[in-house]
């Protein structure tokens, strides 16, 4: 099983399973991992799954498409590593990634 890793800001960290085709937005909920709300349910809408994706991974994923870049402006703690979790869908690629969770979505 793929897995992902959660750390909260506080350092607590989650290890999950990871089911591909499943966005680590969903990922996050499943295992109600703190810090992902994913109040819009996925639809790039609300900006409450952000998170801070390991730079190790930044090649394996998907491009930031103009509604993530124009939601990610709006997070109160933007990075260059920012992404929003619903927009990644799980893949072999990304077995172990490995994303920080911003403070503000405590
Ligand atoms: Fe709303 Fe990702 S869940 S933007």
């Amino acid at each position: 099983m793929l897995t992902v890793t959660f750390i909260e800001h506080d350092g607590t960290t989650h290890r999950v399973p990871a089911p591909t085709e499943r966005t680590l937005m969903q990922i996050a909920v499943d295992n109600a991992v703190p810090g992902i709300l994913g109040d819009c349910g996925g639809s790039c809408s609300c900006a409450t799954c952000h998170g801070y994706v390991h730079p190790q991974w930044a090649d394996r994923l998907p491009p930031v498409s103009e509604t993530e870049a124009f939601m990610l402006e709006g997070v109160p703690e933007p990075r260059g590593n920012s992404r929003l979790c619903c927009q990644i869908k799980m893949r072999p690629e990304l077995d172990g990634v490995v994303v920080q969770l911003p403070q503000e979505q405590v």
